[in-house]
C-alpha cells in the first residue's frame, strides 16, 4: 500500500464516541494507508489525555486541533480551518462524526445539516485531493424513535426510502444524503453513511450518547453500595429485555468506516448497516455478560418493572459521594435521560441486516460482549471507574 502513503485523514468530532475510535484505529493499524491524521475537536483536549496510542516510526503522524466550531459562520469556520490545520490542502479522506443535539428535533436537523454543509463547502474548496466522506447515520433513521418503531426487522438499507415524511423531517440523515448527493455531483469525491444501532465504546471526555459509559458508572456504583456478587436487575421491562437488536462496537464501526473510505467502489453513495455480528442479540443474553465484568450478577427485570422506577442515572446521582470517595471520575453523559429509558421504550425487534456489508466483503464477526468489556477496560484505565 506504499503508493497510498500521501493520504491525509481529517477526523471531525474526534473526542466523540465514534471519532475517538477512528483515530485510535488509524493509529493502531500497522499497515496504515495514511501518512497524516488530523483530529479535530471542539472542546479542548490534550494529546496526553486522549488515550490514543503513541505515534510509531512507520505509522501516521497525528495533529490534534482544538477549538474548531462547526456552528460558527461559514467564513469563521473556513478561516479557523486554514489557521489551525497543517497541510489542509492535502486532506484526502474526511471522517465526520460531529453531532450537536437539540431538544427540538426539527431544529436539531437544521443545525446539523448546516454544520455538515459548512464542512463540505470548506473542504471541497480548500483540499484538492478530497476523495471520500464517511459519516454515521443510525437506526433513528429507520424510525426507532417512534413508539413501537416503523418497520419490521431485520432492517435493510432500502427501507429509508419509505420513511414517512413527517418522521423524516425530524432526523438529520435523509437531509445529509440529499446535501451530499447534490454537492458531490460531478465531483471526484464520494460519500458513505454508516448505520449502527447502539454504539459501544470509550470516550476520553464524556459523550452525548454512550450507553456503555452510562452503564459502566451505574454498575460500578452498584458494586460500591451492594458489594461483590450482588444481583442487578435489568433497568427495563421484560419486552425490552427480550427484544432483538444489533450492537456495534466503536472499533468495528471505525474499521468499516476506514474500509469504506479506502474502497469507494464498494459503498460509494450508499448507506451500509454495521454491527459486530450477523446474529441478533438481546439484553437477556448481554446483560448478564456486561454485569459479570464488574463482579456482579445480572438478572432480568424486576417483577412489575415500570418506567417510574429509579433509573440508573438517578441511582448514580443519589450515590455520587460514594464514587468521589472511591476516587472514580465518572463519565459525563449529556443525554443520560434518554439512555436511562433505553430498556423501557426499545421494546420491539430492531436488528440490522448485514447483507450489504457482507456483499461489500467486510466479513469481520465478533462477539458483541467483547466490545462492552473493551470499553469498560478503557474507562477503568482512564480512572472513570476503578
Ligand atoms: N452513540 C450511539 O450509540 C449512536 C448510535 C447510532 C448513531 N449515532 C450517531 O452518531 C453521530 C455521532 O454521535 P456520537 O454518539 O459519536 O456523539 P458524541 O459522542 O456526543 O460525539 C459528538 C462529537 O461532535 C462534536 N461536536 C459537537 N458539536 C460540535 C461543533 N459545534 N463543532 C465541532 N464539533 C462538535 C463533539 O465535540 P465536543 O464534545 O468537543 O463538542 C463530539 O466530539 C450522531 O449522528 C449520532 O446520532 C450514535
Ligand atoms: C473535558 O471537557 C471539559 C468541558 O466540558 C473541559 O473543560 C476539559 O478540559 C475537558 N477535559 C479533557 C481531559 O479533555
Ligand atoms: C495529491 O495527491 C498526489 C498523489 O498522491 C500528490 O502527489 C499531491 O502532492 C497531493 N496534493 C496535495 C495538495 O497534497
Ligand atoms: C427552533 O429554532 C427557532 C429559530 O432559531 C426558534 O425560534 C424556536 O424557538 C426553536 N424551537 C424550539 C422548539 O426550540
Ligand atoms: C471558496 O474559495 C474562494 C476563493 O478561493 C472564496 O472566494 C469562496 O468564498 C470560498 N467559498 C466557500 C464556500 O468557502
Amino acid at each position: 500500500m506504499s503508493s497510498d502513503h500521501k493520504n491525509h485523514a481529517l477526523v471531525i468530532g474526534a473526542s466523540g464516541l465514534i471519532g475517538w475510535a477512528v483515530v485510535n484505529e488509524l493509529l493502531s493499524s500497522s499497515s496504515s494507508s495514511f501518512s497524516h491524521i488530523t483530529a479535530l475537536v471542539n472542546r479542548p483536549l490534550k494529546l496526553e489525555d486522549s488515550f490514543w496510542p503513541a505515534e510509531t516510526a512507520d505509522g501516521p503522524r497525528i495533529s490534534l486541533v482544538s477549538g474548531v466550531d462547526l456552528s460558527s459562520s461559514d467564513e469563521e469556520f473556513e478561516n479557523g480551518l486554514k489557521d489551525k490545520v497543517l497541510n489542509l490542502e492535502s486532506v484526502s479522506h474526511v471522517f465526520y462524526f460531529a453531532f450537536k443535539s437539540d431538544l427540538d428535533p426539527i431544529n436539531e436537523t437544521t443545525l446539523n445539516v448546516a454544520m455538515m454543509r459548512r464542512l463540505i463547502l470548506a473542504i471541497s474548496n480548500l483540499s484538492s485531493n478530497f476523495t471520500s466522506f464517511v459519516y454515521p447515520g443510525g437506526t433513528r433513521g429507520y424510525g426507532i424513535y417512534r413508539p413501537g418503531g416503523i418497520f419490521t426487522a431485520p432492517l435493510t438499507e432500502d427501507l429509508v426510502d419509505t420513511l414517512p415524511p413527517d418522521y423524516a423531517a425530524t432526523v438529520a440523515y435523509p437531509h445529509y444524503r440529499a446535501l451530499l448527493t447534490a454537492e458531490s455531483k460531478g465531483k471526484k469525491w464520494t460519500w458513505c453513511e454508516l448505520c449502527p444501532d447502539a454504539i459501544i465504546g470509550f470516550t476520553p471526555n464524556g459523550s452525548g450518547f454512550s450507553l456503555a459509559g452510562h452503564w459502566a458508572v451505574y454498575l460500578y456504583c452498584w458494586k460500591l453500595i451492594y458489594g461483590e456478587g450482588a444481583e442487578v436487575p435489568y433497568p427495563g421491562t421484560k419486552q425490552g429485555y427480550e427484544s432483538l437488536y444489533s450492537e456495534t462496537s466503536s472499533g468495528t464501526l471505525a474499521r468499516v468506516g476506514i474500509y469504506a473510505a479506502l474502497n469507494p467502489e464498494k459503498l460509494a453513495g450508499k448507506i451500509v448497516n454495521v454491527a459486530d455480528s450477523v446474529t441478533p442479540g438481546s439484553m437477556s443474553e448481554r446483560w448478564p455478560q456486561i454485569v459479570k465484568w464488574f463482579g456482579l450478577k445480572g438478572v432480568g427485570p424486576k417483577e412489575g418493572a415500570s418506567v417510574e422506577d429509579q433509573k440508573p442515572g438517578e441511582f448514580v446521582k443519589e450515590n455520587k459521594e460514594k464514587l468521589v470517595e472511591a476516587g472514580a471520575k465518572g463519565v459525563e453523559i449529556w443525554n443520560s435521560e434518554q439512555l436511562d429509558s433505553y430498556g423501557y421504550w426499545l421494546t420491539f425487534d430492531r436488528q440490522l441486516s448485514l447483507k450489504r456489508l457482507r456483499e461489500a466483503r467486510f466479513e469481520e464477526e465478533k462477539g458483541p460482549q467483547e466490545g462492552w468489556w473493551e470499553a469498560f477496560e478503557m474507562f477503568k484505565k482512564a480512572g472513570m471507574i476503578q
